[in-house]
Order: structure tokens, then sequence, then C-alpha cells
């Protein structure tokens, strides 16, 4: 099952709004379709909004009288992200060449997040053997947000690395965060796991560090919406609580995210754009009214994780040591890690 794909002239994803309770299919044929879609979240997570991104300027060509304009549009749909920018970015280039050429690079791009989710299974595997050893009593991970196939196309990053050791065997558990306030945790990470019939318990965010110091999980993978060139990390808010709480416990914190959301111009996490979200998201729960009516609210969708507080960064083509001063510089992309067959 593909969480986004082009079908019939026009894009079809898993509106994720709906999930758990339903998993239906979202039909767009226009931009601004796909911004408002992009926007409340039916499609979501750093690589998906990459795939959205770049065949969102194929509709585009097809079907706007200033595809320009809506390409601009576009591309400011979710400032954190650097996925959105870069597919919007890398299928744009094509347009002079119309609109068989710019179909052709989004679906590539579409193709390439499924071989670079793969390799990401097989390097944080390897990490995490390499960090934890192999004494056969298996692998307990505490991860935030959702980071599986539905925040990409089929295979996920930090939960593609998790259902890669579930595949070998090699997964004890995972404590799944719920991720408030939209709970991508509870309704999307808890019902993939469920699908893979993986071990899992759900956790409240505030619960994460406490855990982590009285030993429940050996290592807390996340994923990542942008990587600035210092190793400083944007994800999900409450992933900096998760690394404070992980480097007092002494557990290995490590960043699972693509190449493509590695941002070598952005030098530090200082100058990410964190996306404000609207303060209802946060007085209220799935329509249920929490707090007084004229009750305010801060809600960043993100935080920034330091460098010094990340062990490793783990992408589809290298594994950069933070906790050995590698940097992003010092240890630059290599080959894909195959799959074993
Ligand atoms: O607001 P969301 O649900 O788009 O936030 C998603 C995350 O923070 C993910 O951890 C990140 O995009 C990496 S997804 C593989």
């Amino acid at each position: 099952m593909r969480t986004i794909d082009w079908v019939d002239d026009g894009i079809e994803l898993i509106d994720q709004t709906l999930l758990p309770e339903r998993c239906e299919t979202l039909r767009l044929e226009t931009v601004d379709g796909l911004i408002g879609a992009i926007r409340r979240l039916s499609v979501r997570g750093a690589p998906a909004l990459g795939v959205a991104g770049a065949l969102g300027v194929a509709l585009a060509v097809a079907t706007e009288r200033d595809p320009a304009d809506a390409i601009t549009r576009l591309r400011a749909a979710r400032p954190t992200a650097v996925n959105l920018a870069w597919g919007v970015d890398e299928a744009a280039r094509h347009v002079a060449e119309g609109f068989p050429a710019v179909l052709r690079r989004a679906l590539a791009i579409r193709d390439d997040d499924i071989a670079a989710c793969r390799s990401m299974g097989e390097y944080g595997t390897a990490l995490l053997t390499g960090l934890l050893g192999e004494d056969g009593t298996g692998i307990r991970i505490m991860t935030v947000c959702n980071t599986g196939g539905l925040a990409a196309v089929e295979r996920g990053t930090a939960l593609g690395v998790v259902q890669t050791l579930h595949e070998r065997g090699r997964l004890a558990e995972a404590l799944a965060l719920e991720t408030r306030p939209l709970l991508q945790g509870a309704r999307l990470t808890a019902w993939e796991l469920g699908r893979m019939g993986a071990p899992y318990r759900m956790i409240v965010d505030s619960a994460g560090p406490f855990l982590l110091a009285r030993g429940h999980a050996d290592a807390v993978l996340i994923g990542a919406d942008r990587i600035a060139a210092n190793g400083d990390t944007a994800n999900k808010v409450g992933s900096y609580a998760l690394a404070l709480g992980a480097r007092r416990a002494g557990v290995p914190f490590v960043v699972v995210a693509p190449e493509t959301t590695v941002d070598m111009a952005t030098p530090s996490g200082a100058e990410i754009a964190i996306e404000d979200r609207p303060a209802e998201e946060v007085v209220t729960l799935r329509e249920l009214r929490l707090a007084p009516h004229d009750a305010g609210a801060i809600n960043p969708a993100f935080d920034v994780t330091p460098h010094d507080l990340i062990t490793a960064i783990v992408t589809d083509r290298r594994i950069v040591r933070l906790d050995r001063a590698e940097t992003l510089a010092s240890v630059p992309p290599g080959p894909r890690a195959a799959m074993p067959s």
C-alpha cells in the first residue's frame, strides 16, 4: 500500500486525518486542494511531503493557468520540512520541458523514497547492533510522532528501522509517544505497528524521559524534518525532551532521515523556521474542548534538538557518529545499503 501516488492524472493519498478509524483514499486534482491537504495533515511526514510537492508541480503544470504562482504557494504550504521545498524545486526544474518531464521526475522521487527507506532500515539496524550488541534479548526502542510508511511512500525512516528489527526477530518492544496535540503516535504509529504485528505500547509524551531514566528503552529513534549543517535537528515537538532524557539516562539518541532532509544551506538549528500551528489544536482534542473558551495557547509543531545531544544521524547513504566527533561535512554520503535477499 502506498501512502501517496499519481493515479489517472491526479494525486491519491491516504487521508491521515481519518486514521485509525477509517483508511480512506483522498483524490486531489487541484493544487489548492493539495495545499489544503498538506496544511490539515491529510498528508504529512517529511519524505511524503517531498513526494507530494513534486507531484503537486505536475498537477500545477497540468491544470493551472499560472503554474509558477501555484508552485510558489505549494512550496510554502508548510515551512519546516525541507523535503517539501526540495521536492517542489526538483520537479519545477523540468517545467520548461513540459508536463511529461515534470511527471517523470516526480515519479522518480516517489520510487527513490522507497529505496532510501530500505537502505535506512539496513544502516539503522547495523548502527544499533554496533551500539548495543546482539545478545538475542531483543531491542527496545522509544519513538515519537509517526515516521513509518505513512510519513513516506511505503516504508518509513525511524519506524522503518523498527520494522526491519521486527522482521528480523530483533525487536523486543516499541514504546510510542502519543504525540500531542495531533496524536500522530497514538493514531498513526500504533496503527502501523499493529499492522506489522510488532510488540508495542503507547506512552503519554511526558512519560518519555522518566521511562528512559527507569531503563525502559535501549535506544531512542526519531525522524527529522530538517537537519542543519551542524547536525541540529528539527523534528516533532517533544523530540528535544527525549534527547535530554536520553543523555541523562545514557541511552543512544539516533536521528534517521533521508539525505533529502539534510539541509547544508542552513548552518544551525537557530535558522530553522518552526511552524506555528493554530492554538485550537492545543485547547481541543479531536473536537472535544479541553480548556476554557478564552484559553490561548502556543503550538510549535516542531522543536530543535542540538547536535551535541545526538548520538548518530543515519541516512540512506551514511552513518554519522556525532558522539565520535564526526560531522555531516566530514562523512560524505556513500552508496545505499542493500537489503539481504
Ligand atoms: O507534523 P508532522 O506530522 O508532519 O510531523 C512529522 C514529523 O515530525 C516526523 O518525525 C518527520 O517528518 C519525519 S517523518 C519520516
